[in-house]
């Protein structure tokens, strides 16, 4: 592949190219991959349509790129490392040539049960290999995955079902998450009784537990792929042809489903995961997200199998059996790129260095971070415990929307920079836009991160919406994406990502919108209104506050059975990464005049910062502030 960055001279030599002529430079990229028709055009675009195409009229199939390429030469090399739950059962290593086995056999499956090209398939499975088979057997023959997070509610599921009107949902029995054992199916079950385009589930058997099987309906995997034939050849897709779609949580709304294209996204995902973790052919990568968020389609599957690197597939937590297991797996694998979120190096930072310090992390070359700003603290711990001061850290910025890694330094070319995301890939052209709309020029300026140009990796609309993806993206500052994120540029032009400016709150590296947990608060019969804001929480990056105005006054004793039973139907409706840890039950909420209420004000509340509240004076009811000040959740 070419462009891999080897020095900072390097660097921006190629940026300048990649700047200059961009269809050029993606089509000297592209033309590594297998392909079964080359493209006729690199690039069509208007941005203020929201109209992005890449390598139009090009042919290929993106499994063909991450497996059968890579048969010739490497077949008995390991692809995948599945790295269980449980101490006591082995890792299993997967090689490419059992990949593809495994792979064809699921995807004859799919054809056997009826899925064609174009047809959505929900996949909704812990992190096991069958979530790699699954995803790539869908890519195989055409259909377009939608993987669901494995620990969203059975009305979280549906909604994203019915969304996509899925004909498919795969699944397994149960999950081990640590020393937690969870019934998936009843889950699936329970989703199903709202969900009237699936035809067929499939269930992987993970954890043996009991689960109901409709007749007709369900059918167990391994009854099924025993009797499949090991060889299925591979659809040809159009480079535009949707390849997945992911929900990610908006400001307002129901869930977006942004939708990922095969070529773009195939071409972006392989080259940026080359540049940022430096792969070298026998490396060990490790990525430690769920292949439930974009991290783990992107980083765990695409770009390192694109590249035919060996990927770890790890099943648990951080925790469990104890703080020790991300160090032993690294130790036990020697792993050479390791990839992880804030929030788990702040937890593990909390535990006693010896945790650590037992393990040879000696293999490791590179460490990077994504999801959510990296605090200084959690930065430095990294760097000196784990990193051992002598891997470069790579703090990727990057979204669901994006596809892949838009800002990050290039280890051991680009000089890395405690919570600075540095500069941007080659093609990228970050720009930070004032409140009025206007590009800032310079360095050391704050303003509102857009990106100027259109890169491969960019989703093309969102499911069934293209208006949304057109308001959400595009019409803030017209002709360019606005990321929704706020970022400063120091005097070295390094971008370093302050948050979010919008309603849509991180917690612990999960995307959460506010809007979807106020309107299940607001369900509550006694629930006048309600507003979440995030607040800074050492260890979860942010955690939810919920301010919440009741029709009548109630006891202490109620109070607490309703945060409960709040924090129950959060769980519910969306899952239980969406908890609040705090609920304050108020009079009434700061409101402006034209009724709206103001959440900046919430949350500087939620965080303390009692002075500088800015003008309240202008509020419709100013003494609301005063009241909520006063009685302080604690
Ligand atoms: C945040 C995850 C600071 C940001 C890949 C973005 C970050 C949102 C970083 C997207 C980072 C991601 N530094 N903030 N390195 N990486 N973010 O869609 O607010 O789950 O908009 O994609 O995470 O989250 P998503």
């Amino acid at each position: 592949m070419k462009y891999i960055v080897k020095s900072l001279p390097e660097y921006f030599k190629h940026q300048d190219k990649a700047l200059e002529n961009p269809e050029l430079f993606w089509s000297e990229i592209a033309e590594s991959f297998t392909w079964k028709k080359p493209w006729k055009k690199v690039l069509t675009a208007n941005m203020h349509k929201a109209e992005i195409k890449w390598f139009e009229e090009g042919q290929l199939n993106i499994t063909e790129n991450c497996i059968d390429r890579h048969l010739q030469e490497k077949g008995s090399d390991t692809a995948i490392i599945f790295e269980p739950n449980s101490t006591q059962e082995k890792a299993q290593h997967i090689s490419f040539k059992q990949l593809s086995e495994e792979v064809n056999k699921m995807a004859n499956v799919l054809k056997q049960k009826g899925i064609q090209k174009g047809d959505r398939v929900c996949v909704y499975l812990p992190m096991i290999p069958e979530l790699a088979y699954t995803m790539l057997a869908c890519a195989r023959i055409g259909a377009i995955h939608s993987v669901v997070f494995a620990g969203y509610s059975s009305t979280a599921l549906a909604s994203r079902i019915n969304d996509a009107s899925c004909k498919m949902v795969i699944t397994a029995d149960g999950s081990y998450r640590g020393a937690k054992e969870i019934n998936l199916k009843s889950i699936v079950d329970k989703a199903l009784l709202d969900s009237p385009s699936v035809e067929n589930v499939l269930v992987a058997k993970r954890t043996q537990c009991e689960i109901e099987m409709t007749s007709g309906r369900d059918f167990f995997l391994s009854d099924l792929i025993s009797a499949a034939s090991t060889v299925c050849s591979p659809e040809t897709m159009n480079a535009e042809d949707p390849l997945f779609i992911l929900y990610t949580s908006g400001s307002t709304g129901t869930p977006k489903g942004m939708v990922h294209t095969t070529g773009g996204y195939m071409v972006y995902t392989a080259h940026t995961f080359k540049n940022v973790f430096q792969y070298e052919d026998g490396d060990i990568y490790w990525c430690t997200a769920d292949i439930g968020w974009i991290t783990g389609h992107s980083y765990i599957l695409y770009g390192p199998l694109l590249n035919g690197a060996t990927t770890i597939l790890y099943e648990g937590v951080p925790s469990y059996p104890d703080h020790n297991r991300f160090w032993e797996i690294i130790e036990k694998h020697k792993v050479n790129q390791f990839y992880t979120a804030p929030t788990a190096i702040r937890s593990l930072a909390k535990q006693d260095i010896s945790h650590v310090e037992k393990h040879d992390l000696s293999s490791l070359k590179i460490l990077g971070t994504v999801g959510e700003p990296i605090n200084v603290e959690a930065w430095n711990w990294y760097d000196h415990h784990i990193g051992q001061q002598r891997c470069p850290i790579v703090d990727t910025w990057w979204q669901t929307e994006t596809g892949g890694i838009l800002i990050s330094p290039i280890p051991f070319s680009t000089p890395t920079k405690a919570t600075f995301a540095t500069f941007p890939l080659l093609g990228i052209q970050p720009v930070l836009m004032s409140d009025e709309g206007k590009e800032l020029e310079g360095n050391l300026v704050n303003g509102n991160l857009c990106i100027k140009t259109p890169w491969p990796g960019i989703a093309r609309t969102i499911w069934n919406n293209h208006k949304r993806y057109l308001e959400t993206y595009f019409s803030a500052y017209p002709g360019y994406y606005f990321s929704g994120d706020a970022a400063l540029r120091d005097p070295a032009g390094y971008y370093r990502i302050t948050g979010r400016v919008d309603d849509v709150v991180i917690v612990s590296g999960h995307n959460l919108g506010t809007a979807p947990i106020e309107n299940t608060i607001n369900e509550h019969q006694i629930v006048a209104e309600s507003a979440i804001v995030g607040y800074p929480h050492d260890i979860k990056g942010n955690a939810l506050f919920g301010f919440v105005t009741l029709k009548r006054p109630i006891s202490e004793a109620e109070k607490s059975a309703l945060k409960i039973a709040i924090n129950e139907s959060i769980s519910d409706q969306i899952g239980p990464i969406a908890k609040l840890s705090k609920i304050q039950f108020t009079f009434s909420l700061p409101k402006t005049r034209s009724g709206k209420i103001m959440r900046r004000i919430l949350r500087k509340i939620a965080a303390n910062e009692f002075t500088n509240l800015g003008d309240t004076s202008t509020l419709l009811n100013p003494e609301a502030v005063q009241e909520i000040i006063k009685n302080r959740e604690k």
